[in-house]
């Protein structure tokens, strides 16, 4: 075998070095990406998530109004937000009128033709908002008539 010459055997170990080097740096650079994730190499299309708190239903009240649901302050408010704006809008709700009795009657209804769920103990207090704030109103000059509600058994 011919034997090499020392400058030949240089040139080819200064090479494999150089080729050594880049695929080193190769990796460093690649592994800092990996790790680091930089803005501008971001792939990924998700949505960014809201930071800070969620906005508070008292912050969402103005003069006595809950503004995104148009509903009155008041105590239950919570729950009729909660409860009654998951299938339609508000509006259908605030645009109602009834006694304690005829709210009654719409839960019960909603309830069996449309799927709303048992209000459980908090009935009472959804009720009573809403008999409350969505009471029939007085028409003319005539004051609505004084009802004794009696329970159905
Ligand atoms: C599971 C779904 C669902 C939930 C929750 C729900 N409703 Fe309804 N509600 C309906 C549907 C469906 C209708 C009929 C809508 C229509 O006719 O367009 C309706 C209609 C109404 C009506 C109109 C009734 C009429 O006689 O026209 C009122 C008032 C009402 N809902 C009040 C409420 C209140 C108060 C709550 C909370 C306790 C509530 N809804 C929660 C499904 C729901």
């Amino acid at each position: 075998m011919k034997e090499q010459s020392p400058r030949k055997i240089l040139v080819a170990l200064a090479g494999l070095a150089a080729l050594l080097v880049v695929l080193v740096l190769t990796a460093i650079v690649s592994i800092l990406l990996l790790y680091t994730e930089p803005e501008w190499l971001s792939v990924s299309d998700k949505p960014e998530l809201p930071t800070g708190n969620p906005v508070t239903i008292e912050e969402e009240i103005s003069e006595g109004v809950h503004v995104p649901t148009g509903f009155k302050v008041g105590e239950g408010l919570e729950l009729v937000i909660g409860n009654c704006t998951n299938c339609h809008s508000a509006k259908l709700v605030t645009q109602n009128r009834f006694t304690k009795e005829g709210w009654i009657n719409v839960i019960r209804w909603m309830q069996e033709t449309q799927g709303l769920w048992d209000l459980g103990t908090n009935e009472e207090s959804i009720v009573a908002y809403l008999s409350t704030h969505y009471a029939p109103e007085a028409r003319g000059r005539r004051k609505p008539l004084e009802v004794e509600w009696y329970d159905l058994e």
